[in-house]
Order: C-alpha cells, then structure tokens, then sequence
C-alpha cells in the first residue's frame, strides 16, 4: 500500500545514535532527527561540551553520552544507556571522524614520503577501525532486534583523490593527508560488506557522501574549492540532513549497500 508522504520520512518511536553528535555536522543530524519524531544518543568524546554544538537543545528525546568510538568497551557502554533509556536502536549514523587541520603538525600535512606512521595510525583507528567497531557492536545488535539503518558518512575524498592544487597557495607546504582519503574509501566498501551481509537481518546499510561544508574557510580557499564546484559554492551545513532523514526513514526502504554522493557536482568533472 502507498505511504502517505508525511509518514514516509516520520521517525517517531525510532531511536537513533549519531556518533561524532558534537561536531559541525552531527549537531544537524540530532536536530534533524528529533525534528522527524526520533530519540537520538549524542555519542561523542565531548559531547557535553558547553561550547559544541549540542549544548543549545533542550528535549527529552535527546541523551548525550561519551563514548570513544576506537574502544569497544566504551561503545558497549554506551549502547546499554541507550537500550536502558530509550530501547533498542534503529538507526545508527557513523559520522566521527578525524581530519587534519591547516594547521595541523608539519610532517602530517608534508609530503607524502615521511607522512607519518602514527597519523596513519590514528586517522584509520578513528575513520576507519571505529565505524567498522560501532558497525559491529551497535549495527551487530540491531541485527538481532529487528533490524534497521546504518548510514556511514564518507567524503569526495574517499571516492576521487583530493586535488592538492586547491592548497597550493598556503604558505606552508600542505598537502591533504593520505589517510584522509584511504580511510573515507574504505568506508565505502565496509558499507557493500555489511549490506549484504546483513540484507536478511532487516539492516540497511548505505553510504553517504559529502563534499565540503562552509567553515568560515579563508577566501583563497573558497575561491579554489568553489571554482571546482559547478553549483559554485561550498554546503551549508544543514544541506545534508534531507539525506539523512531519507536514508534513516522507510522513504529508503529498498536501498541497501549504496552510496548517495551530494557534493553540488564535483565529482562531476
Ligand atoms: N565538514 C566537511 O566539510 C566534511 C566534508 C566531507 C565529509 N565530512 C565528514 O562528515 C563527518 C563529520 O564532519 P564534521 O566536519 O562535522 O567534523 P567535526 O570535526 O566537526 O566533528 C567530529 C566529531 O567527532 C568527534 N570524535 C572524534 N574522534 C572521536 C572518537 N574517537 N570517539 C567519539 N567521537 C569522536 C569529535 O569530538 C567531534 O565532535 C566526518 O565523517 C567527516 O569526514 C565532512
């Protein structure tokens, strides 16, 4: 039978985890979600940081937990407050991540032959090795439940190579890191394991991917990146949560192991 449009996005009685809830983008994605009728966890290393982007909502849906997703333990932990509080999970959002900043350690944005063994090591443990863990503590027990979305959150930079020429200009040399763009590829393929791995469980997993978001970037860098962009400018940051509610809703119930590029078109060119 047909879904009335209003109850095709309605997320009421549904209990999402953002991971990452505290930072620029998963500060939208918990709006977004109470928004639609869920209860969401902020997972997040500070999600009770009076300065982030949590601490302006007020509901009662919504439970801030502190959990470091490259530990099980802690992911285990903080599933049991959420099974406790809210119930089991339906959705969850791997949105933690780490990258590196302009003006992160010379040797980390150098070049690529002393690119440091323990920035690889550390970007692939948090982009990588914790969504592979919150896939298979939390999305392992949704498997269980009854079922659910997985939304893995990737970047440009996991399906095409960053192009180093947007950074020229930077007085110090810098280059975007390597493990930035192997750790987002990877997410990509751990997304078509789980898909078809748990496609008879109920879980859906998709991938989406972003391009750049507006941060109050210099205006050389505005002017690199947009020029690569054919809608000519960077995201708002609320310009993903339409997708998140998509692939978090029955509006995607026959979509599994997909991934949903929104970058304004460049990866078109
Ligand atoms: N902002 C962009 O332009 C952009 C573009 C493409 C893709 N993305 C992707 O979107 C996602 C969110 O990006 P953002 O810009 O909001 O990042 P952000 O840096 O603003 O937020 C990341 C959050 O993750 C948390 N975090 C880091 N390590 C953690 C850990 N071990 N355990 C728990 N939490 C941890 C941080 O505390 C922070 O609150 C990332 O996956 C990023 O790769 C962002």
């Amino acid at each position: 039978m047909t879904q009335g449009i209003d109850k095709l996005f309605n997320l009421s009685g549904k209990v999402a985890i953002v991971t990452g809830a505290a930072g620029q983008l998963g500060g939208e994605y918990v709006r977004a979600l109470l928004g639609a009728g869920a209860s969401v966890a902020a997972f997040d290393l500070h999600p009770g940081n009076p300065k982030g982007r949590l601490s302006e909502i007020v509901s009662d849906r919504l439970l801030l937990v502190q959990v470091n997703i490259i530990d099980r333990e802690s992911i285990g932990k903080g599933l049991e407050k959420v099974i406790y509080t809210f119930g089991d999970p339906g959705i969850l959002i791997n949105n933690a991540a780490i990258d590196a900043p302009p003006d992160a350690d010379e040797q980390e944005t150098g070049p690529f032959e002393s690119y440091p063994e323990a920035s690889w090591s550390i970007m692939m443990d948090v982009n990588l090795k914790g969504t592979f863990l919150c896939c298979q503590v939390i999305g392992g027990h949704m498997a269980k439940s009854g079922g659910g979305s997985v939304i893995n959150i990737s970047s440009i930079y996991g399906i095409l190579s960053p192009d180093q020429r947007i950074y020229e200009y930077r007085e110090k040399l810098f280059f975007k890191p390597v493990t930035y763009a192997v750790s987002k590829g990877g997410v990509i393929n751990l997304t078509r394991y789980l898909a078809t791995y748990w496609a008879k469980s109920g879980v859906r997993v998709n991938t989406l991917t972003l391009g750049g978001v507006f941060n109050n970037q210099d205006e050389t860098f505005l002017k690199n990146y947009n020029s690569k962009v054919p809608l000519g400018r960077m995201a708002r940051q609320d310009e993903y949560n339409g997708a998140i509610l998509f692939l978090a809703s029955d509006a995607s119930s026959y979509m599994t192991g997909s991934n949903l590029i929104i970058d304004g078109g460049f990866s078109c060119w």
